[in-house]
């Protein structure tokens, strides 16, 4: 089952919400964000997501191609950050009780997707 018939666009609104919620007092990652725009950081992930598992084309409408790796690179993503975000987003998807197989498909995704945004060594 896809995706955005099973969660709906409102499914994926309220992870991103339940994200952030916790993201924003987080110590390692959550102060990578530009601190006086979480409502612009929830409105792009959640418009990615939304695109990305067949919903509204708003995010490439207004920010064009993901890019994504490349719009990490200002910021430091070694394994403890790509951990982190990883861990807060595991926690927000039992904050949103995201239903099976709609769960694990995103699980999959988002651990695929976080290694590949990790472009610093880790500090030795
Ligand atoms: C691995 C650790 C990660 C860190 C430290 C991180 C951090 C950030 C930061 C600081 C921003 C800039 C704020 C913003 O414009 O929203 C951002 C943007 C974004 N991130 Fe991440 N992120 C990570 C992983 C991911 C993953 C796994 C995804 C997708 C599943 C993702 C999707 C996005 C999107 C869609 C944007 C907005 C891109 C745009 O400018 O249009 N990020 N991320």
């Amino acid at each position: 089952m896809e995706i955005i018939e099973q969660m709906g666009e409102q499914g994926l609104s309220d992870l991103v919400a339940a994200f952030y919620r916790r993201m924003k007092d987080d110590t390692l990652v959550g102060k990578m964000y530009p601190a006086d725009d979480w409502e612009g950081s929830e409105e792009r992930l959640r418009d990615f997501l939304i695109y990305r598992f067949g919903g509204s084309q708003k995010y490439i409408e207004e920010r064009g191609h993901p890019r994504l790796r490349m719009r990490h690179m200002p910021f430091r993503v070694d394994s403890a950050a790509s951990n982190r975000w990883m861990e807060i987003m595991r926690a927000a998807m039992d904050d949103v009780k995201v239903p099976s197989p709609s769960r694990e498909t995103l699980d999959d995704f988002f651990e695929q997707t976080a290694n590949f945004m990790r472009n610093t060594p880790d500090a030795r």
